[in-house]
């Protein structure tokens, strides 16, 4: 007899692909509106921004982090946008998730406005770490790439989180030819002197313009060379793991410097992520080229065992690498705004 329904599958409590990676970093976007309109992610004029009928409420938000949490293994979750800061109910929900588990790892990626207000909740909410977006420390340049003159809030909020205990503190950096990338040293000395960690991050093709070019993109080898004209840099001596960032001691140490070279020394294979975007789409990959629905099961009743299977099954077809540099490369259809970084 052919079976026509499928019948359930027990899963197997991990997030793993045929790869055998398992994911455990679970990136959670709660929006895909941001306050910025830094130039290698949106328009001037932002974007079309998801109705907010698709957006998972934060019931459904949560009770996905819950699945995610008690069936599938993850240990981490980080809360992203768009903007995180920008969605009403971000303290609520990182309480309810820290109410999950006391052992969960939670962080969120924020472009800082707006972040000196927050922090305090944020702990007090269970919320470990921040991670903050600033390219430069010079306001002319910081509203020349976000095309907003806010560089001094970003500042106090990065100020705030530390004080607040959400640190370590991690400054995530994006340089563009000819706009910050002569900025990286003095970027680099304000962050030890401030007692942030700085990470660069090599330019992905993830803008929704699709103004993204090889040629273009500061390389981290360029970034090194840069950097190791005013400092000494040498590997640290921890293993690199599943974190992207090659960590470099500065000067001797302790302070430290990363560089998280995605497109050109790409650590696909060591992968532990997986995405959730705000309209309840799992993603395996920022570069994923297709999404796995969870918001219409969830919205038409589905049980945690169903939505964990699904889930489970979204994660199988995991591609080995991004392929950026092969020629049949196609950017996703989602700008990094829509995915969460
Ligand atoms: N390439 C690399 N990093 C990017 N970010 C946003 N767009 C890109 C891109 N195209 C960064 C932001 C933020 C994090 C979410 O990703 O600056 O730090
Ligand atoms: Fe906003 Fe981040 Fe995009 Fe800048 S990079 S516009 S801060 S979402």
């Amino acid at each position: 007899m052919v079976e026509t329904t499928p019948r359930p599958q027990p899963t197997t409590g991990q997030l793993v692909d045929r790869f055998g990676r398992v994911a455990t970093d679970l990136r959670v976007s709660l929006t895909d509106r941001c306050n910025l309109r830094c130039s290698y992610c949106m328009p001037a004029d932002g974007l079309d921004w998801l109705p907010n009928e698709r957006v998972l409420t934060d019931d459904e938000v949560v009770r996905l982090i819950r699945v995610a949490v008690e069936r599938l293994g993850i240990r981490e979750v980080r809360f992203t946008g768009g903007e995180p800061l920008v969605r009403r109910g971000l303290v609520d929900i990182v309480r309810r998730t820290r109410e999950l588990s006391p052992d969960l790892e939670l962080s969120i990626t924020t472009n800082g406005l707006g972040l000196a207000r927050t922090a305090p909740a944020l702990k007090a909410a269970g919320l470990d770490r921040v991670n903050v977006s600033l390219d430069t420390i010079r306001a002319e340049t910081f509203a020349e790439i976000t095309r907003r003159d806010r560089l001094h809030d970003v500042v106090a909020g990065l100020k705030e989180a530390a004080d607040a205990g959400l640190g370590p503190v991690k400054i995530n950096a994006v340089l563009l030819r000819g706009v910050n990338d002569q900025q990286a040293p003095e970027l680099l000395a304000w962050a030890i002197d401030m007692g942030y960690e700085l990470r660069f991050i090599e330019q992905m093709p993830l803008d929704a313009q699709h103004g993204w070019s090889r040629d273009g993109m500061v390389t981290a080898d360029e970034i090194f060379t840069m950097l190791e004209r005013e400092f000494t840099l040498a590997p640290a001596s921890e293993p690199r793991g599943s974190a992207p960032a090659e960590l470099f001691t500065v000067d001797g140490g302790p302070a430290t410097v990363g560089v998280i070279a995605s497109v050109t020394r790409p650590f696909c294979g060591d992968c532990d992520r997986v995405r959730l975007t705000a309209d309840g789409q799992v993603r395996d990959c920022l570069f994923a080229r297709k999404e796995s629905d969870l918001r219409t099961p969830l919205r038409d009743g589905a049980p945690d065992e169903e939505l964990a299977r699904l889930w489970t099954v979204a994660m199988a077809g995991k591609r080995a690498g991004h392929g950026i540099d092969d020629p049949t490369f196609l950017q996703p259809d989602r700008p990094m705004s829509a995915i969460g970084g």
